[in-house]
């Protein structure tokens, strides 16, 4: 007897956990971390006040922030044997293969921070990993174009550090751009966390069994790789690229509605949000925000992308399916008008979603009715059946 069980593939109408870190409200298109509107973090919050928010449950007081600021920025650097796992990639590796690998193997240099049962030890854990994330995707870019590694720095802020460890050469002065910083602040913030999401929940699965926290958050950006989850920034710029001009778009919308045809719009559609995506609205208009300090407004993807966006949202396939754009559709354009190839796409995505994975795996950790992960199936094989000797086959 092992008792009833349902049959929900892609965990459709399954709640694998309370949690009180992140709502959304699909219909209405609303998010909130810890109750606070997305917009209203993304418009006046930062980065590393959003982190302490989802870690600790509320908004940081001026001290605590400042705490926790000095902390993360002084875990920022990596212990100096850990540059020679870089150099084992080929350079054409893609990054998130060497992000995949890199933070799995911080599991081996900070070791004392694995205990999962000691408070402490979990804290030190999260803040090596907040803080180490930027300059280990910032590695796998630099190596990717065999350029020299550049150290963070402990006096910038978390993203103006970020951008300067990926774009600063050690022969000129870097001279950063606040608005790109703050661009890419928000962009942090908007993809800090979403509930139960696919990586979220590998963190989650993975952590049950009690595995040490680096492998966890390396299982969750494996997860996050895939074009149908954080990888679809990279698939969406290569599809605005691959339709390339406002006239050819008729032709793929017509073939993203033919069922006998793979191709999707790619940023398009949501497994919550039977609504706008809030973060895509904030998106977009950071994407703005940047093609305007750039001076490339007249950017022909963002052109397509508006006018696929415009015919999409007056198609009656994608209006009864209820089809948005999501927050991968113009993250892509905004990330590549930065500077950033479209491989480094979804090692941005996995930065700023680290915070989100382990508030989640530190809720999960913490919460005494905490169980092994352990699906059941359907099973569809062979009945049981005498085992045929080789000769008889
Ligand atoms: C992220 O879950 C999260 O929270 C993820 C995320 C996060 O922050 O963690 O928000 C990040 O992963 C965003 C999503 C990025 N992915 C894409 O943009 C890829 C394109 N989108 C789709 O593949 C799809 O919409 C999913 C994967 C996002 C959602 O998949 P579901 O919920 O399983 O829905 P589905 O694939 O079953 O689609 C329902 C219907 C289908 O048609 P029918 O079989 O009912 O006739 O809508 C159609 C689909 O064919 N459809 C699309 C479409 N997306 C869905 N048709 C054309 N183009 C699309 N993009």
């Amino acid at each position: 007897e092992t008792g009833l069980f349902t049959f929900d593939p892609g965990f459709t109408s399954t709640a694998s956990c309370e949690s009180q870190i992140t709502y959304i409200d699909g219909g209405e298109g609303t998010l909130l971390y810890r109750g606070y509107p997305i917009d209203q973090l993304a418009e006046s919050s930062n980065f590393m006040e959003v982190c302490y928010l989802l870690l600790h449950g509320e908004l940081p007081k001026a001290d605590e922030f400042e705490n926790f600021d000095w902390t993360i920025r002084r875990h920022s650097m990596l212990h100096d044997q850990f540059d020679q796992f870089f150099r084992g990639f080929r350079r054409d590796a893609h990054p998130m293969a060497i992000m995949v690998g890199t933070v799995g193997a911080l599991s081996a240099f900070y070791h004392d921070s694995t205990d999962i049962n000691d408070p402490e030890a979990r804290t030190i854990a999260s803040h090596r990993m907040i803080a180490k994330m930027p300059t280990i995707a910032a590695r796998a870019y630099k190596y990717s174009i065999g350029q020299p590694f550049i150290s963070p720095r402990n006096d910038m802020d978390y993203a103006g550090n970020f951008l300067r460890q990926c774009f600063a050469v050690p022969a000129e002065d870097y001279k950063g751009s606040d608005v790109l910083a703050k661009a890419m602040d928000k962009i942090f913030i908007l993809h800090a966390d979403h509930e139960q999401n696919a990586s979220t929940s590998t963190v989650r699965l993975a952590g049950s069994s009690g595995a040490n926290p680096f492998a966890c958050i390396a299982s969750g950006i494996a997860s996050l790789w895939g074009p149908a989850h954080g990888g679809a920034n990279e698939a969406a710029l290569n599809m605005l690229n691959q339709i390339g001009s406002v006239d050819k778009i008729p032709e793929y919308v017509k073939r993203a509605k033919d069922k006998d045809d793979p191709f999707r719009l790619m940023g398009f559609g949501h497994r919550v949000y039977k609504n706008y995506d809030p973060r895509a609205k904030v998106m977009r208009d950071t994407c703005h925000q940047v093609l305007d300090e750039l001076g490339v407004r007249n950017d022909p993807t963002l052109q397509v992308a508006m006018e696929l966006e415009r015919i999409a949202l007056e198609d009656e396939y994608f209006v009864e399916k209820k089809l948005y754009p999501n927050i991968d559709f113009y993250s892509g354009i905004t990330l590549k008008a930065m500077g950033f190839p479209t491989e480094m796409f979804t090692v941005l995505f996995a930065l700023a979603r680290t915070v989100g994975w382990i508030a989640q795996w530190t809720e999960m950790v913490e919460d005494p009715s905490q169980k092994i992960g352990r699906p059941r199936q359907l099973f569809t094989g062979a009945t049981p059946r005498d085992y045929v000797d080789f000769s008889k086959r």
